[in-house]
């Protein structure tokens, strides 16, 4: 499995021990966690955490990727594919153990600290794991919830080619729900 990917702009590599600085940076910002937690991390608890981060699963096509710009090496963000948890807060990282893909849905999605927005790098981060789910993993279906109010997610989701299902369980809530299958993608593809 080559988990080791670009698009046009971005390198893609599995999120490591090493991106603590990136990580710290991201879980620190209320402006970028303000849809997707309901608090930030202090560097000590970024630290805890990461370990269980870099976990994968699948032969590695589960986990979370390190996006960086591929001219500048500048580290940009995140992108995921994570089993969805329904009635858990967080992912339930004992599915991402280096066992087979899980069997709940998986979800894609990204995150940009915040000098990197307004720049179309998440649109390009989505179409291009979408890609790799596709092309290079056995996963069948991606899900995507965002929170009611993220409208620029939302945006993104439907622009990468993933319809609006209504609302689905997911973080013990009920989000705006997405999916794409792997039928939908190869017809948008070929
Ligand atoms: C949400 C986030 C991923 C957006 O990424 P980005 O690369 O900055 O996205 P962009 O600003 O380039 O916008 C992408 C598209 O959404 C559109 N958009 C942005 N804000 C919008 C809004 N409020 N309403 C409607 N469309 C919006 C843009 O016009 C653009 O559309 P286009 O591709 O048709 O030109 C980024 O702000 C982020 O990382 N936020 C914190 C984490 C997060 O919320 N992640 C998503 C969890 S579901």
């Amino acid at each position: 499995m080559q988990l080791e990917f670009d698009s046009e702009r971005l390198s893609f590599r599995p999120l490591e021990l090493d991106d603590l600085d990136l990580m710290i940076e991201l879980w620190g910002d209320p402006d970028v966690m303000k849809y997707i937690a309901e608090r930030t991390y202090s560097p000590e608890e970024v630290a805890e955490r990461i370990p269980t981060t870099t976990r994968r699963a699948g032969d590695g096509c589960i986990g979370v990727w390190r996006l960086t710009h591929k001219e500048t090496h500048e580290k940009l963000g995140t992108a995921v594919l994570l089993p969805m948890p329904a009635e858990l807060d967080d992912t339930d990282w004992d599915l991402v153990n280096g066992g087979p893909v899980p069997d709940e849905d998986i979800e894609i999605g990204y995150v940009l600290k915040r000098s990197a927005w307004g720049q179309g790098y998440a649109p390009e981060a989505c179409a291009r794991l979408l890609r790799f789910a596709f092309e290079d993993s056995p996963m069948e279906e991606i899900t995507a919830c965002t929170d009611p109010e993220n409208i620029a997610s939302q945006h993104i989701l439907r622009t990468c080619g993933l319809r609006s299902v209504g609302m689905i369980r997911a973080y013990q809530s009920d989000l705006p729900g997405f999916r794409i299958t792997r039928s939908e993608w190869q017809a948008r593809h070929s």
